[in-house]
């Protein structure tokens, strides 16, 4: 009898269970208790805020804009009211666990109660509550028949750490200011709380100094080249210089102000003293190899070299010179107007990847050595870093860069970022100073996420498994230093904003959720599944992103006879992989992988795609034999 009421009882709640549609919501919140019931957005709607909460206002009108451009419905937002459809409670005694960016979010059959210590809780429990309600709810355009319901759920989330960023690199190719306002928008949405933008390189200056107008004039400007980035010709004198841009500080004071409407910050950066030849070619003076003539904006032509294992050297000398004071007076004036533009109380200098071939022949260099004591390029190094820290506290700001900055010994008060591994985060870790993390390891968006027969060619790969595995705080270091992290999206081979977006996500979860859950919540199986639910929002909002976890993962062994033997396997789950070796394009009619497959001993190439619920799913691979074999080191 028992068990009858028991199964009767599973009857009557399944079907409230099923007709709640599960959530799947990145980055993975807290806690989540789920409720019977739905709600249901409907005409109309009120939105009740704090009296007279300017910033809680403008998460109101957020959300009802949101609400509007796929619904097409009509909200009003009630100051002061207690009685709205959606409610917003600024908390009157805080609670400390949600922190600054928490947030408490009830969805109850009638009404959503959302509650927070500030606006900026209430903006990231409105980003959860948007991703509770239908995937049509990401449309830019009115859907008509949907019905717009969320389950009902009582949700308590709150970060763990207050550095969660993205770098985005608008030098090696220049996005508008409207593309920028995109980056932003679509970040806001997984909660990331921080712009960097590295607004500096050896291929474009793209930020306004008034005070040294040929940065922009001419380190703003390159020649438009077309392909692989790194292998172009060099530009013939007589090519015009028209491909790039920049901003001005109207731009960047309405960049800025995009953002903080979206609690996003901003980190600027000036790479220096190396990645500096655009603005070398505007001011050759500040090199330590002043020649006029010979400094250009790079154009994606080789100008430096990376020997295998070696050490990476210029050739041309693409470095601002630390022997020469003209330098940091050119830097007090670039520091001067972008400790004025932008708010936030970090300023990034750089400090990566500076070739010093030039300054190891330079009189100049081996003079200052003399005069400062200084006994090799690292101490040179870091001298220049403890001269530009200076200008920067002078400005009354913080000085981070990467973690080459501790080559020679750390500036004073430096914050590190580490991304060449975590070694150098732990390093400056242990010497007290902050660090956010963002190793290649893990973060590295640049890199390829699947098979380089697929990918567009970069030299390296990152996986999303592996970008999920990204955990901020080594073992054995103290976590107070650890402010959080990001993950680098450089450009050099991102010409547009389609593939921009295909590159950010859906790696960009995995950066999301290692900086905002628990890391006791992390969990790969149930993120993939979520990963899934988000790509059929993105198929509406019509972002782009990449579908490498459909694709396979070979793996190529030899056998005893030197022969290749291919393994396959899949991020996503639930995939049928088929292939074949005749050339011709496989389907789910032919050989299904089951096992290790040796490799034909004539065959020239194998071709594979992935299956779901008989549905081709993965991309038509083609492997050239001679790859696999090379992939085994069968000779
Ligand atoms: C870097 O990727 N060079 C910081």
């Amino acid at each position: 009898m028992k068990y009858l009421l028991a199964l009767a009882i599973l009857f009557v709640v399944i079907p409230c269970f099923s007709q709640n549609a599960t959530t799947a919501i990145i980055p993975e919140p807290v806690s989540i208790v789920q409720k019977q019931g739905v709600f249901t957005l409907q005409d109309n709607i009120s939105i009740s805020i704090p009296d007279n909460h300017n910033d809680a206002a403008k998460v109101a009108n957020y959300l009802s804009h949101a609400i509007a451009a796929s619904t097409g419905y009509k909200s009003s937002i009630k100051n002061n009211g207690n009685t709205g459809h959606i409610h917003f409670i600024i908390a009157a005694t805080p609670d400390k666990e949600l922190g600054d960016e928490g947030y408490n979010l009830v969805v109850s059959p009638e009404t959503v109660t959302l509650t927070a210590n500030t606006a900026a809780g209430l903006f990231y429990g409105v980003q959860t509550f948007l991703q509770l309600l239908p995937k049509e709810i990401t449309s830019k355009s009115v859907i008509k028949d949907v019905t717009w319901m969320a389950p009902c759920v009582e949700i308590r989330d709150y970060p763990r750490f207050g550095w969660r960023g993205l770098m985005f690199d608008v030098s090696r190719h220049f996005f508008t200011k409207e593309e920028v306002k995109e980056f932003i928008d679509d970040m806001a949405k997984y909660k990331f709380n921080l712009l960097h933008m590295h607004l500096t390189d050896d291929q474009g200056w793209r930020i306004e100094i008034k005070s040294l107008p040929k940065l922009t004039s001419t380190g703003a400007w390159n020649v438009k080249k077309t392909g692989t980035f790194n292998t172009f010709s060099a530009p013939e004198p007589d090519e015009p210089r028209n491909y790039g841009g920049f901003y001005t500080h109207e731009d960047i004071k309405e960049i800025i102000q995009y953002a903080k409407d979206q609690f996003i910050n901003i980190l600027p950066e000036v790479d220096i003293p190396g990645h500096s030849l655009a603005a070398i070619a505007s001011y050759p003076e500040l090199s330590c190899t002043p020649r006029a003539d010979k400094y250009k904006v790079n154009s994606g032509e080789p100008f430096m070299v990376w020997p295998p294992g070696g050490h990476f050297y210029g050739l041309v000398d693409n470095t601002l010179c630390p022997a020469n004071e003209k330098v940091y007076e050119f830097l007090d004036k670039v520091f001067t107007e972008v400790a004025q533009l932008f708010p936030f109380e970090y300023i990034h200098m750089g400090g990566d990847e500076t070739a010093r071939n030039f300054w190891e022949k330079s009189a100049a260099i081996k003079t200052l050595m003399k005069k400062e004591k200084l006994k090799n390029l690292d101490e040179v190094q870091s001298y220049f870093v403890k001269r530009v820290e200076k200008i920067i506290e002078s400005k009354g700001k913080k000085m981070i860069g990467w973690d080459e900055i501790l080559q020679g010994g750390l500036a004073p008060n430096a914050a590190v970022m580490s991304w060449r591994g975590i070694k150098g985060g732990i390093e400056a870790a242990k010497q007290k100073h902050e660090v956010v993390m963002s190793p290649t390891t893990f973060a590295y968006l640049d890199y390829m996420q699947g098979d380089a027969a697929t990918e567009p060619p970069v030299y390296a790969t990152l996986r999303l498994s592996k970008a999920y595995e990204f955990e901020p705080v080594p073992e054995g270091v103290d976590p107070v230093y650890i402010k959080g992290g990001q993950a680098n999206l450089w450009t050099e081979q991102v010409y547009n904003m389609r593939h921009l977006q295909y590159m950010l996500w859906p790696r960009a979860f995995a950066i999301a959720e290692s900086v905002w859950s628990p890391k006791a919540k992390k969990n790969w199986n149930n993120f993939v599944a979520r990963v899934e639910k988000q790509f059929e929002r993105f198929d509406i909002a019509e972002i782009k992103y990449s579908p490498a976890i459909y694709d396979p993962i070979i793996t190529v062994k030899k056998d005893e006879k030197n022969l290749p033997v291919v393994e396959m396997n899949t991020e996503a789950s639930g995939l049928a992989i088929f292939y074949s070796f005749d050339n011709s394009f496989p389907d789910k009619f032919y050989p299904k992988y089951t096992q290790p497959v040796s490799v034909p001993k004539d065959a020239a190439t194998m071709k594979v795609i992935t299956y779901r619920d008989g549905k081709p799913i993965g991309r038509m691979m083609a492997i050239p034999v001679s790859q696999l074999k090379k992939k085994a080191g069968v000779k």
